[in-house]
């Protein structure tokens, strides 16, 4: 399996990993997927990028049937140490996934597996390889970093306008409270980019909104949030529930 920068990353923070607040807002953000979505127990789920598992855990845990891949073994470990009915996990790099028309969710949150490539196009590879995954009418729900709300407020980042990665120096803790500084590459986007991503891999856009970590909400797109989480769905035969209503121009 091809080697990925994060994978040391991973492996350093290990479980201090889920002391970052960006990962406490998990209920919520599961509150909102199954009420948005009208998602209903005992539906196929893929988390890609599913790092310790914690939306993972959390669907497995309201009775969804969740499939959690990541580049970290790290992470899988972590996973695993959850003995959760209906969740299961393997290492995977999901550029290399082969699932086919298995799902009827397809969940990528908070950079997982999108967004923190290392080529350009990688994300796009990955977009593809999870609409494959996906039963005919099955839905994807991806979050990306926004191009904008950097720009605006990252002011210590250093932000390559021609590849639309984010540069950041950043200190990350081990359980232990040790420190190192490390290089961040995050991927951000605009909601036009991944309109026209999703419909390159085929899929057809239901809503994008505008979020933050633990606050998912039903919000236009805007340049004052951190993400921007995009609704999709594979468009052979009927979608899994009600579409959400696009708000907003495709
Ligand atoms: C910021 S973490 C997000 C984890 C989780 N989705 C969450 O919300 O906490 C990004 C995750 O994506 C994983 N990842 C990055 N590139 C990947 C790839 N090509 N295939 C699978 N996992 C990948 C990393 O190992 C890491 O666990």
């Amino acid at each position: 399996m091809t080697d990925h920068w994060f994978e040391p990353l991973a492996e350093f923070m290990g479980p201090a990993y889920l002391r970052y607040s960006f990962t406490k807002g998990t209920t919520q953000e599961v509150d909102f997927l199954i009420e948005t979505l009208s998602l209903t127990p005992g539906m196929r789920i893929l988390d890609v990028g599913c790092g310790p598992g914690r939306h993972s855990h959390e669907l497995a845990r309201r009775g969804y049937v969740v499939h959690g891949i990541d580049i970290s073994q790290t992470f899988i470990d972590l996973a695993n140490a959850e003995d959760i009915n209906g969740a299961s996990f393997e290492r995977l790099d999901a550029r290399f996934m082969q699932f086919m028309n298995e799902f009827d969710l397809v969940i990528c949150l908070c950079q997982g597996a999108f967004g923190l490539m290392t080529a350009q196009d990688e994300d796009s590879v990955v977009v593809q390889k999870m609409a494959s995954a996906l039963r005919p009418g099955g839905r994807l729900v991806l979050s990306a970093f926004s191009s904008y709300f950097v720009v605006k407020y990252f002011e210590t980042a250093v932000f390559d306008a021609d590849t639309g990665i984010n540069h950041e120096r950043t200190e990350i803790r081990n359980s232990t409270g040790s420190s190192e500084e490390v290089d961040l590459w995050t991927g951000c986007y605009t909601p036009r980019e991944l309109r026209m991503m999703c419909r390159q891999a085929g899929l057809e856009i239901e809503q994008i909104f505008s979020v933050d970590p633990g606050s998912y909400r039903s919000e236009k797109p805007s340049i004052e949030s951190s993400e921007f989480l995009v609704v999709a769905f594979s468009p052979l035969t009927k979608s899994v529930g009600p579409r959400v209503s696009e708000a907003t121009d495709t």
